[in-house]
């Protein structure tokens, strides 16, 4: 059968690795899984709560409303202005969203079509690549690997004809772990407006940073919402990625647009998970606090384990994530070698860095989704390799 859209997807990138560290745990290995970022932090449990007593109320089990009720959008808005400084008007600028991932591709559709151009992250988050694709744009790659951002943004705005029409962004960045300040927002804006481009910034580790470091949100830069939008979500800061609640907050026409393409997909998200999402948001802080301590443990057993037995690189200000490259003594290695070396000789299994776009070659990444005690295991097997008799 001809699928044509669908064909046309190449096989899901980390296919190959998943596939066989499920054989070795077939065959009775203990594989710590630091690949899909897949988050392992219990979701809070009042949140959980609420969940149970709203569910238990029968008005709770009707459709809901597709951009999101009421509450749960004032309650973003509220967290918007308490945590960035930024006014949010939670009628026109904010809608919510099956998860970021979903957000972004539904946006996506009403963004572009057939004959249009997308700018996107390379290396990159595989829906910053397939949201614009699926829609029908064209796509091109801006690598987000140096401190030439800029330049590189103008070669490919100027290079593409038609012009641009979408540029995707995402800081804290996955894979790479790339952050930014705001100065570079403002840039940014600038030169949207500049081109009369619209920005999509997939914000989905605004709330997962260390040493300091606190991510900027886009639309903290005044004049953001004239040319742009970002996705928040509760998945990674309020450690809740299977209840799927995100959103798109900024420019009302953008939100506009998703909200019309939504009211005919679909009539929202099941009210109770809409109302225990308002308690995480307004009553979640100090969960996210503890979210960010036990990822900065992780980080720190992963990366100073690592930099002991001479694998050292920087560790990263934002995200769950570690990207690391591969060490001097495998460099003959491409990336998928390298990550089914480890899978085979370390039992640890990782992301190739190739998975993410051409220029993720040369790296590997971490996800920090095993606790403290399994990521000093990772390290001893590895530093097995890295250090042999
Ligand atoms: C950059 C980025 N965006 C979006 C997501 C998915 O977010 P959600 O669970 O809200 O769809 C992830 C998850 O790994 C991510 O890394």
């Amino acid at each position: 059968m001809d699928f044509r859209r669908i064909d046309e997807l190449p096989p899901y990138v980390f296919t190959e690795v998943n596939d066989l560290k499920l054989a070795a745990r077939r065959a009775g290995d203990d594989v710590i899984d630091l690949g899909f970022g897949n988050p392992d932090i219990a979701s809070p449990g009042f949140v959980v709560d609420k969940l149970n007593e709203a569910s238990r109320n029968p008005k709770n089990h009707r459709y809901s409303s597709s951009r999101g009720i009421p509450n749960l959008r004032k309650a973003v808005a509220d967290r918007y202005r308490r945590r960035f400084d930024v006014e949010l008007d939670h009628e026109t600028q904010v809608i919510t969203t099956i998860g970021a991932k979903e957000g972004l591709s539904h946006l996506l559709w009403a963004l572009v079509q057939p004959g249009d151009v997308a700018l996107v992250p390379d290396p990159s988050y595989p829906i910053h690549i397939y949201a614009p694709a699926l829609a029908g744009a064209e796509i091109r790659r801006v690598p987000v690997t140096d401190d030439d951002y800029f330049a590189h943004l103008e070669k490919a705005f100027t290079d593409s004809w038609p012009r641009p029409r979408v540029i995707i962004t995402s800081f804290p960045h996955n894979p790479t772990t790339t952050c930014v300040d705001l100065e570079f927002f403002e840039r940014l804006v600038a030169f949207a407006k500049d081109r009369d481009v619209f920005l999509v910034h997939d914000f989905a580790y605004a709330d997962i940073s260390f040493d300091g470091y606190q991510p900027p949100s886009l639309l903290q830069v005044p004049g953001a919402s004239e040319v742009g939008v970002e996705l928040y979500t509760l998945t990674k800061g309020h450690s809740m990625a299977g209840w799927r609640v995100g959103f798109v907050v900024g420019n009302a026409e953008m939100v506009g647009a998703l909200a019309k393409l939504k009211s005919y997909l679909d009539y929202g998200t099941f009210q109770p998970i809409q109302i225990a999402s308002i308690v995480a948001l307004n009553e979640g802080d100090d969960h996210v606090a503890d979210v960010n301590a036990t990822y900065l443990r992780r980080r720190d057993a992963l990366c100073d384990g690592l930099a002991r037995a001479g694998w050292e690189f920087p560790k990263p200000k934002g995200t769950m994530f570690v990207w690391a490259p591969i060490p001097e003594q495998f460099a003959h290695m491409k990336s998928l070698e390298f990550a089914k070396f480890l899978l085979a000789e370390a039992k640890v299994a990782v992301s190739p860095g190739v998975g993410f776009g051409r220029t993720g070659e040369g790296f590997v990444r971490f996800a920090l989704v095993e606790n403290d005690h399994r990521i000093r295991q990772a390290v001893r097997g590895i530093r097995a390799l890295l250090e042999p008799d």
